[in-house]
């Protein structure tokens, strides 16, 4: 007596214990491998069981090797269970296999072998020698022997892009072709195009990658070391270039013609400094590269100022020079507008930071005035020395003796 599942039992019934259909199980291996065939069934009474190719040849009845190929071993046979396993296994062992139970008729069950071609590493073609700008040039990646067709993706480096996509098949497996087509400009440049070929037989996809090289014309810009040039100090322009190849050499010119003073204008690769500036070096610096591509230019117009007073009243047009004419004295303060901003002057912002904290000091001052009324000292008066009788507040900084000592410092006070 045998208790079985309902479901179980319902098979039984319908096939009856002589009418039991062998069991088998549909394989997919990936070309080069080996494939185990399996053929079983529940109750025998040493019936023979036997695997048969798609050609209808059989292959193993039984124990007993019928077709001579050495890639079809027998793995097990039982009089419930007949194993073959065929290795090195190519797209042509692909179809449907049959086992076979010889009993009275003989009942058969077929077992699809799906063999998958493994896609060869991609190619990428079209692209070899650098480019120019705004060519327009068609990448193409393809992979054979693929089955079922792989997948092509391309990627700009990270960044995923669509390209077309063609399958041929030859024999069994396919060729994949994908191309990309587009127009390069500079920012393509160094830019990674990858081929990326996914498919069933591969864990990881297979990558390949080509990157871009572009050639375009000069761009150039003149960066400054300081905001508001002061005279004496020390100057810096770099003639800061893109292009490829790297556009060379930085040629520099002042107004249109050689720089004049060659002691204290030095050139340095990208770089011109000055190393103490003058009133007589305005003008108009001009740097100049090229490279096979065409020639580009930048400029910079160079404005002298005499120190940090007259600059910052030049450029914020406020007088921030008062007087206390209770006390005859006068006093300037400004802050140094080269350490508010290295990029770019805005002379509106510094204009307004200067004046407010003109205001502040003026009414600071009125209170310390107060305070150094009582301790006048030698180092006011010093200071101060010859500006007391000057007509306005620019005279008397000018008139001041020291007044360069303390042009380094963030903050001049001249009382
Ligand atoms: C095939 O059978 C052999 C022998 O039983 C076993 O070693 C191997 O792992 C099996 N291969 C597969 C793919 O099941
Ligand atoms: C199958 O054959 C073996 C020996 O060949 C025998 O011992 C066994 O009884 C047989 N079984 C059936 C169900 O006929
Ligand atoms: C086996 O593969 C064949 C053909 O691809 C399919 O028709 C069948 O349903 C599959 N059988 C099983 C049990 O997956
Ligand atoms: C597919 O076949 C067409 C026509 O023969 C051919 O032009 C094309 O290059 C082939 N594509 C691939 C990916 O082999
Ligand atoms: C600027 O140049 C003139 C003429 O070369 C020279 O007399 C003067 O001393 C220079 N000024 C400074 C601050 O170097
Ligand atoms: C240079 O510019 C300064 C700033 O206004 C001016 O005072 C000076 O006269 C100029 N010098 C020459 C030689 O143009």
């Amino acid at each position: 007596l045998i208790w079985m599942s309902s479901a179980h039992c319902d098979e039984r019934l319908f096939q009856g214990s002589q009418g039991q259909f062998p069991i088998t199980q549909n394989v997919t291996v990936v070309e080069g491998g080996t494939a185990n065939m399996t053929c079983r069934v529940d109750y025998n009474d040493n019936t023979s069981l036997q695997w048969s190719n798609p050609a209808q040849q059989t292959l193993f009845f039984g124990n007993k090797k019928a077709l001579r190929d050495h890639r079809i071993e027998l793995v097990l046979a039982s009089s419930q269970e007949l194993v073959i396993k065929i290795s090195d296994v190519s797209l042509s062992d692909e179809g449907q296999y049959t086992c076979s139970l010889f009993t009275m008729p003989v009942k058969t069950t077929k077992a699809f072998l799906t063999v998958l071609g493994v896609p060869g590493r991609p190619e990428i073609t079209g692209f070899t020698k650098p480019a120019m700008e705004g060519d327009v040039i068609a990448l193409t990646c393809t992979t054979p022997g693929s089955k079922p067709a792989a997948n092509i993706r391309w990627f700009r480096n990270d960044q995923e892009v669509q390209g077309t996509k063609e399958a041929n098949a030859t024999g069994k497996s396919f060729a994949v072709r994908s191309s990309l087509q587009f127009q390069v400009d500079r920012r393509d440049d160094g830019v990674a195009y990858t081929c990326s070929v996914e498919h069933v037989s591969l864990p990881n996809p297979y990558m390949t990658t080509e990157v871009l090289e572009v050639h375009y014309a000069p761009h150039l810009e003149i960066t400054h070391s300081l905001i508001i040039p002061q005279e004496g100090h020390y100057f810096k322009l770099e003639c800061v270039s893109i292009g490829n190849p790297i556009p060379e050499p930085v040629l520099w010119s002042k107004d249109g013609g050689e720089l004049p003073d060659i002691e204290r204008m030095i050139v340095e690769g990208r770089e011109l400094t000055i190393t103490t500036l003058n009133k007589t070096d305005n003008g108009t610096y001009r740097c100049e590269a090229s490279n096979h591509l065409g020639t580009s230019s930048a400029e910079y117009i160079l404005f002298v100022y005499g120190g940090y007073c007259n600059a910052a009243k030049h450029l914020a047009g406020v007088s921030f020079v008062s007087t206390f004419p209770s006390m005859s004295l006068c006093l300037c303060l400004c802050t140094d507008p080269n350490a508010l901003d290295q990029h770019g002057p805005d002379h509106a912002l510094i204009g307004g930071v200067v004046a407010v904290v003109v205001f502040i000091t003026l009414c600071l001052i009125i209170v310390l005035g107060r305070y150094l009324a009582r301790h006048k000292g030698t180092y006011l008066t010093h200071e101060a020395k010859g500006a007391e009788d000057a007509p306005d507040a620019d005279t008397a900084i000018i008139n001041a003796e020291g007044n360069h000592v303390h042009a380094e410092e963030k903050k001049e006070y001249f009382i």
